[in-house]
């Protein structure tokens, strides 16, 4: 049989050629495209950024620029603002919601790229919106220039420099560690114990608040016939410094540890019963605000002196507890910090790092504190 040859028209042939031509176009764009996005996301672009750089037009800038966070952030953004690009690229980038759209209004606002990069780091996305909303400030390096002050403390720190005459740094301080409220007042719950908790007149701890690992000390090392508990890491600690000092001729025992909400109860009432009021309020914590709830506060005594203070062991300890993780938590002229009168006896476990650090840079741990710890 022979086969029929199938004979096309002219304008059918026309067609398919132009039809096969825009297809080849199509596939030579679609490489020439995927190539372009795969330089940008190799340069460390996402491809949702990238996809923006190029409809913007944009690639030349950023490859000019290289990897940038913020320009990322900007192009992956529903807030991007072409003619805030420069501003972008120089601004530290900070994991938040509504980055783009804050620096925007900062810009606006008239905040150089330099503040709104201060601005961005001081605070979570919440503050930064608050901020961005508000008036241009008038002190922002004095205090963001230090690294742990907080967006959301600004009026305060305004208030709290003004009332008080502090410098930026100690107000920054004072207002973080809560000192501008009231003692007792709106405090902090500190509900998980860990060995560098912080608790003080602005931070407590509930009736039922539980230590982890708390352990009896043996009588050898109490004062008298007490039942002390503490923490058992603290516990141990102490006991290889007990050790340690008694090799130098060093005898010191635990006079108090543990205390539950209610051991504090009592502490309070028979301390306020024979002193008043005033004594209580610079010695004793009020029932949820003693270290002595976390077991990893230790007050200690010596036998050789009756006051502690003039005893060789309060010296030798004032030396040395840092190299076994303790801290002496309330030195002497540091009243305003610490929220209580010197206590010669009163040592607090932190581990060995801590306290090495607080050693070497001479600061309390409510510095401490708020320089590292405070997450809230
Ligand atoms: N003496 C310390 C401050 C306390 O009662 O916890
Ligand atoms: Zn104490």
């Amino acid at each position: 049989m022979q086969k029929r040859k199938i004979k096309l028209k002219r304008p059918a042939i026309i067609l398919l050629w132009v039809l096969g031509g825009i297809f080849a176009c199509l596939i030579v764009l679609g490489i020439f495209y995927s190539y372009q996005i795969h330089s940008l996301t190799s340069l460390g672009y996402s491809k949702k950024a990238s996809h923006q750089i190029l409809l913007q037009f944009k690639k030349d800038y950023i490859v000019s620029v290289g990897e940038n966070k913020t320009l990322n952030a900007a192009f992956e953004s529903e807030d991007y603002v072409e003619k805030n690009l420069d501003h972008y690229q120089k601004i530290k980038y900070q994991k938040q919601e509504n980055l783009i759209a804050n620096i925007n209004k900062l810009i606006k606002k008239g905040y150089s790229d330099y503040e709104i990069s201060m601005i961005v780091t001081h605070g979570d996305d919440q503050a930064v919106s608050d901020f961005a909303k508000r008036d241009k400030v008038r002190y922002l390096e004095e205090f963001y220039s230090i690294s742990y002050a907080r967006l959301e403390n600004y009026d305060r720190y305004l208030k709290y420099m003004d009332e008080e005459r502090e410098d930026e740094e100690t107000t920054v301080l004072h207002v973080n560690l809560n000192l501008d409220i009231p003692d007792y007042e709106q405090a902090v719950e500190v509900a998980q114990f860990s060995i560098d908790m912080f608790v003080n007149k602005h931070h407590y701890l509930d009736k039922n608040f539980k230590v982890d690992d708390l352990v009896v000390v043996d009588s050898k090392y109490t004062v008298g016939d007490q039942k002390i508990k503490a923490n058992r890491e603290a516990y141990n600690a102490f006991v290889s410094m007990l050790k340690d000092g008694e090799k130098e001729d060093m005898h010191f025992l635990i006079n108090s540890c543990y205390r539950s909400y209610q051991d504090q109860e009592e502490t309070w009432n028979t301390y306020k019963g024979l002193y008043g009021d005033n004594y209580v309020l610079k010695y004793v914590a009020k029932p949820g605000f003693s270290e002595h709830q976390t077991g990893l506060g230790f007050d200690i005594a010596s036998t050789s002196a009756n006051v502690f203070v003039e005893s060789k062991e309060s010296k030798w300890l004032f030396d040395n507890a840092y190299k076994y993780g303790f801290i002496y938590r309330y030195p002497k002229g540091l009243e305003s910090i610490t929220g209580y009168n010197y206590e010669s006896w009163h040592y607090r476990y932190v581990g060995k790092k801590i306290a090495k650090y607080i050693e070497d840079n001479n600061i309390t741990f409510d510095e401490y504190y708020v320089r590292f710890l405070d997450t809230n």
